[in-house]
């Protein structure tokens, strides 16, 4: 085997022992772990924003000039977006709290496949695109409901049936704040975890980027698996480089040769 091929083996192996003894082990998740469920990321190769600039397609000022700029490119990622299933990965951290090895999943991904996957204490700190409120008297609409309206009136936002102002997806865009009950939550779990598995995000997106620091000083770990370096690769323990979908299943199965 490779000198690099044995060094990931016993990377996997190591970064199990690590989850098993951990006593708080809470879990961060990007839009790298849905890549492999068809959904593009933000800033990997071919990411969203290489296509669409973020401050006119991913920004709340920009979007409440012309909602119509956003509802475009989510008409383009729309059916990847609702279609998707679950890869490896989700599955792989579902056990992992089926296990009772993590207490909870803080993703910044508001496409649902860790719920999907069977996860149940999932904390969407950048909302979900299931639901949709209207900016004027917020009433709130399901994607079905949103879909029908998209289909009936093409290329143009959708309104609202009671007041006519234009509706938004629950997801949160640059310059909103994030839901608050998800941003405390987050904060406080960082701060009492032992340790923190970092699953498909380049981490440069404050707040949420700042949780694994949270952890770090209150003495926790990191572990890192990303397909790309990130810039607190050298603060953690264990830094796995590769697919998600192929390396969470990996440390799943090395943690059951463990307990058995
Ligand atoms: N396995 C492992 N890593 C992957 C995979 C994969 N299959 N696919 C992509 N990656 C990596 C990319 O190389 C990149 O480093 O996942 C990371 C994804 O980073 P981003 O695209 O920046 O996504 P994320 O960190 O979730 O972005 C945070 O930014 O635009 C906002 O609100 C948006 O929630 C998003 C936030």
């Amino acid at each position: 085997m490779r000198p690099r091929e044995r060094s990931k083996k016993e990377d996997i192996k190591k970064a199990a022992k690590f989850l098993v003894n951990s006593k708080n082990c809470i879990v961060l998740t990007g839009a790298g772990i849905s890549t492999e469920s068809g959904i593009p990321d933000f800033r990997g190769e071919g990411g969203i924003w290489d296509k669409y600039k973020p401050e006119i397609y991913g920004d709340i000022s920009s979007f409440l000039q012309d909602p119509s700029k956003f509802w475009k490119m989510a008409e383009d990622i729309a059916p990847t977006l609702f279609n998707a299933e679950p890869n490896p990965g989700h599955y792989a951290l579902a056990e992992l709290e089926k296990m009772k090895i993590i207490k909870a999943i803080i993703t910044q991904n508001v496409d649902e496949l860790h719920q999907k996957a069977g996860a149940v204490i999932v904390y969407e700190v950048h909302g979900n695109i299931n639901r949709f409120t209207c900016l004027g008297c917020r009433a709130s609409y399901n994607k079905e409901q949103v879909l029908n309206k998209l289909k009936r009136k093409k290329k143009s936002s959708p309104l609202c049936d009671y007041c006519g102002m234009p509706l938004k997806p629950s997801v949160v865009l640059f310059g909103e704040d994030l839901p608050k009950f998800e941003k405390f939550m987050s904060i406080d779990l960082a701060k009492k975890a032992d340790l923190m598995l970092i699953a498909g995000s380049s981490l440069t997106v404050a707040p949420i980027c700042d949780l694994p620091v949270y952890t770090l000083s209150g003495g926790g770990k990191l572990i890192i698996v990303n397909d790309q370096p990130t810039h607190l690769d050298d603060k953690a323990e264990i830094v796995l480089n590769g697919k998600t979908g192929i390396l969470l299943p990996l440390i799943v199965e090395e943690i059951k040769n463990i307990k058995t």
